[in-house]
């Protein structure tokens, strides 16, 4: 069997097209699959390779709903939110680099997904609830699910989703 290797095109075109999708299906997300998507999160690269941060991987509907009342609305209706524990704010870049991979895992396996903030007291009392150290920092989450595709079509679509080339990219100076 020939295994054919997916362009360069192919490729950028699937790292582009990375969406934050809030609307999901209630369709559960198998354990194989998350396990898939938690080791690309694993071997994310983090400062010096000190490996700072763990998920806790939140199935509980009861727990989601809560994150969402925190500010963090995709959890709700999503299959599984993975919230991101890291050591502290001086962690932050590593935790964007995390949640950005698990996102596109998920999206490589089919799913949709979105990143997500917990806000206001929503950081602190997570911490309380899910028995996470009072020291570590636990306030991003990628939300994750089966994307409800009906629902998805049905939203307004955005005028200009990104600003232009020219906006964007500075050539040799600013
Ligand atoms: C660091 C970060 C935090 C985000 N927080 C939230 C959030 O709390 N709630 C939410 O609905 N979307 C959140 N998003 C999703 C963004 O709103 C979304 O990616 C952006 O509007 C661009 O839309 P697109 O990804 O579909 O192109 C977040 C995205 C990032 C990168």
């Amino acid at each position: 069997m020939t295994m054919t290797m997916p362009s360069k095109n192919d490729l950028l075109s699937f790292m582009r097209g990375l969406r934050a999708v809030r609307e999901y299906t209630p369709e559960a997300v198998p354990q194989t699959i998350l396990e898939e998507i938690l080791d690309v999160g694993r071997w994310s690269a983090t400062a010096s390779n000190r490996q700072l941060h763990e998920i806790v991987v939140v199935r509980d509907q009861a727990v989601k709903d809560q994150f969402a009342a925190w500010g963090a609305k995709p959890a709700g209706p999503a299959a599984v939110a993975l919230l991101i524990v890291t050591a502290n704010d001086a962690s932050a870049f590593d935790e964007g680099r995390v949640a950005e991979r698990l996102a596109l895992a998920a999206k490589a396996c089919g799913l949709g997904s979105c990143i997500a903030t917990l806000k206001n007291e929503g950081p602190e009392a997570a911490k309380g609830l899910l028995g996470i150290p009072p020291e570590r920092r636990a306030r991003t989450l990628v939300a994750i699910g089966h994307t409800d595709v009906a629902a998805r079509r049905a939203l307004p679509r955005a005028p200009q989703a990104r600003k232009p080339m020219s906006e964007f990219a500075h050539w040799d100076r600013y």
